[in-house]
């Protein structure tokens, strides 16, 4: 008697457990990924954030994305308007957690199937950041 109590406490405990942590569906909110940003500051472009940005993106990105031709990758002329900044920059800084868990980067990679995920870029969150503000030029 006191083994079924004591495993039906057990049981509900987890299950209480398992609904507290299943994502719970969050239809028409904001997709901002998952990372360690939760907020970015955003103002007039800045030049200098942009030139590195933009050399950045020939040295490390260019190999797949081209601006305005998919190459392996998508283009990634408007990028900046389509995904919020907390997104980009989460995902430049957890691609890998994304590429498991966020519905638009998975369903972009079953779109580009044919070519390996896009692999971490190992980049700092100011050079994320930087990245992100020449994005912001290509809109
Ligand atoms: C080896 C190829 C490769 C490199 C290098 C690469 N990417 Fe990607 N990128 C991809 C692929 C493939 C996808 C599609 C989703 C995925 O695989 O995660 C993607 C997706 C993206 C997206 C999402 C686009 C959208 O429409 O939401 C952004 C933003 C992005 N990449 C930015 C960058 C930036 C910035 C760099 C350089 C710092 C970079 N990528 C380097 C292959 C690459």
């Amino acid at each position: 008697m006191k083994k079924t109590i004591i495993s039906t406490l057990l049981l509900s405990a987890s299950v209480l457990f398992m609904m507290a942590f299943v994502p719970q569906g969050k239809k028409g909110a904001v997709d901002n990924g998952i990372g360690p940003i939760k907020s970015v500051k955003i103002g007039k472009i800045d030049q200098d954030m942009v030139s590195e940005g933009n050399s950045i993106f020939y040295s490390k990105c260019y190999l797949c994305h081209d601006i305005d031709e998919t190459k392996l990758a998508p283009p990634l002329r408007g990028v900046a308007k389509k995904q919020t900044p907390v997104f980009i920059m989460n995902y430049l800084l957890n691609t890998a957690e994304m590429q498991e868990k966020d519905p638009q980067i998975k369903a972009l990679m079953e779109q580009f199937s044919n070519v390996p995920k896009m692999p971490d870029q190992q980049l700092t969150k100011e050079q994320a950041r930087a990245v992100l503000e020449f994005l912001r030029t290509i809109e």
